[in-house]
């Protein structure tokens, strides 16, 4: 008997027989030392392995002993990605074995120095790279990817990453990590992903200078060329990979914003940085109100920083405001906004459209301990990368003001948070409820422990691919984020709640992750927006289309 088997799952019109070195070199099919005596014989793989045969649970333990030994959380990075290139199977089941303690490696914060270091640990292309000299041509492109049931690709041009800035193609790692995150988290099939760095040369003159570096050394194109770019590009993926998502991720904040704008109600995409921010910090903002017993209607916001978080973040609990019978001017005239010239108020001639909503009459204000004892408010926001703004005059005016603050200080890294989980719950005498964008260990104030909660997008953006990958929908809406939100702070039990946690439990990823997306699916369907048919029972459906990493 011959085995055959399909490259990477292309059926149609390359079936071809793996066999010997090919099958070893080929990390879909590759087992390495788990392939049978019997397969051995059969495939070609005699003498090219070590004599014995083992089972994958054995493979995992030498993975990890070797992970162990790593010094460093970098050194580890290169090693799975190597590994990943070597053996998927084991790669995926290495990773969802302990998806809290791997995913800090994959993504943020290791993802961060593997980027800044790319073009210097680079071993192997694990995605595709588009450039602006495949003008006219990108179908043509896209068709050189061997699968052809891609059902998300997540897309960056490196514009803005991970508070690293600019860093052009060296953010090839963001797109890889965050699909390896949803096959991690949330068990969505990896053959389905597809990584891309759409390559439009990079402002950062020492990466055009290094001699390692990888991408195109060019400054980017003007902001109408670029929209052209992308305008092709998104078209060449509909034909394509017909049906398939376009995850947005690390674009630069205007461009960001633009092209949501534009393609969020026409193709199936969805843009992490906004969407998946807003969603977790309105998951906290959730559970938290849970907390107190307050609804969301009743607080009034102050966001410290009125940039793409903030705006996005903003913007979405207005949808929630009005979800929940609110009108969108009154919704508006619950949050203000303050940024690097101070409060945002009507005065001001330097705001953007998206801001000129939050601007309400106030006299103006630089001053942020003055204005929370002006306006009041019931929750404080940080997404300005002004580490420390949160200091103790503001915190104390928050907490006099409110019995129980909210207080997220979402900026990272650590540097950057507008405070500490430790100063947050040191100067409010334990009574914030407080999230970060990182995580800060847990804090001891009075005899209590507090366990901060960080507002990890991966809460979300897993879940909500799940429940693309079954549902199909035609789009995806910010009200299905806000399904998201809600489903994820329904998972806070009291247990957690009482320890200052706003997000579920990292212990059970997968299972929180699929509850999530079950929610989300049934209200893309409730919504009419999938374009699948309604199972009897959406859980044990997502449930029997999970990727299980096994040979
Ligand atoms: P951005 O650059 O678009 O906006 C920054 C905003 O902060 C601007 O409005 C700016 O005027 C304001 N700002 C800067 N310095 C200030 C100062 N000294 N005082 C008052 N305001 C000041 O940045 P973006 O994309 O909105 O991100 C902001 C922060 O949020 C970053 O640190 C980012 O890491 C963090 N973030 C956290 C996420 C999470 O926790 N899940 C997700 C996305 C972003």
């Amino acid at each position: 008997m011959t085995t055959t088997l399909h490259s990477r799952g292309r059926k149609s019109d390359s079936v071809r027989e793996l066999r010997g070195v090919a099958l070893l070199g080929d990390p879909v099919h590759n087992k390495g030392t788990a392939f049978t005596s019997e397969e051995r014989v059969e495939l070609g793989l005699e003498g090219l392995l070590p004599p014995s045969v083992e089972s994958l649970e054995r493979q995992v333990e030498r993975v990890r002993r070797h992970l162990d030994a790593k010094p460093t959380d970098l050194e580890r990075y290169i090693y799975l990605i190597g590994l990943a290139d070597r053996n998927q199977t084991l790669f995926y089941r290495v990773v969802m074995s302990d998806p809290a303690r791997f995913i800090p490696i994959l993504y943020d914060p290791t993802v961060a120095d593997a980027c800044l270091a790319f073009g210097h640990i680079f071993r192997r292309a694990r995605g595709m790279y588009i450039t602006r000299a495949m003008k006219g041509r990108m179908a043509e492109v896209l068709r050189n990817w061997p699968e052809r049931d891609v059902r998300f690709i997540c897309v960056s041009t490196g514009g803005r990453i991970l508070g690293l800035g600019d860093i052009g193609a060296n953010g090839m790692g963001i797109p890889i990590g965050k699909l390896q995150l949803y096959t991690a988290c949330a068990a969505v099939p990896p053959a389905c992903l597809l990584p891309v760095l759409f390559d439009i040369g990079t402002s950062n003159d020492a990466l055009r200078a290094d001699p390692l570096y990888l991408g195109l050394r060019e400054q980017p194109p003007s902001e109408g060329e670029l929209d052209e770019l992308v305008e092709e590009f998104i078209h060449a993926v509909q034909q394509v990979f017909p049906g398939c998502c376009v995850h947005f991720e690390d674009w630069k904040g205007t461009d960001a914003l633009r092209l949501l704008a534009r393609y969020k109600d026409k193709v199936l995409c969805y843009n992490d940085d906004i969407q998946g921010t807003a969603s977790v910090a309105l998951a906290g903002l959730t559970t938290a109100l849970q907390i107190i017993g307050a609804s969301l209607t009743a607080q009034r916001i102050l966001f410290f920083g009125a940039g793409s978080a903030g705006i996005g973040i903003a913007n979405m609990i207005v949808l929630a405001m009005q979800m929940k019978g609110l009108s969108q001017e009154a919704a508006h005239s619950r949050i203000s906004l303050f940024d690097i010239n101070g409060l945002i108020e009507p005065s001001r001639s330097d705001l953007s459209a998206s801001q000129k909503v939050y601007a309400h009459r106030a006299a103006p204000s630089e001053d942020l301990a003055k204005t929370i004892e002006t306006l009041k408010p019931t929750i404080l926001i940080g997404v300005s990368t002004k580490g420390g703004a949160f200091n103790q005059p503001v915190v104390e005016a928050m907490s006099r003001l409110n019995e129980r603050p909210i207080i997220f200080a979402l900026s990272n890294p650590t540097d950057k948070a507008e405070c500490s989980a430790e100063q947050a719950y040191t100067w409010s005498k334990g009574k914030a409820l407080f999230a970060a964008g990182v995580q800060f260990p847990e804090v001891s104030v009075n005899g209590q422990t507090f366990h901060p909660g960080q507002a990890n997008n991966f809460y979300i953006f897993p879940a909500l691919g799940l429940a693309t990958y079954v549902a199909r929908p035609a789009r995806i809406t910010d009200e299905c984020f806000i399904a998201a939100a809600q489903a994820s702070a329904d998972q806070v039990g009291p247990e957690l709640r009482a320890r200052g946690m706003l997000f579920p439990s990292q212990s059970e990823i997968l299972e929180m992750e699929v509850t999530t997306a079950s929610r989300v699916a049934e209200f893309m369907f409730d919504q009419g927006l999938a374009t699948v048919k309604r199972p009897a029972d959406i859980r044990e459906w997502i449930e029997s289309q999970l990727y299980t990493p096994r040979y």
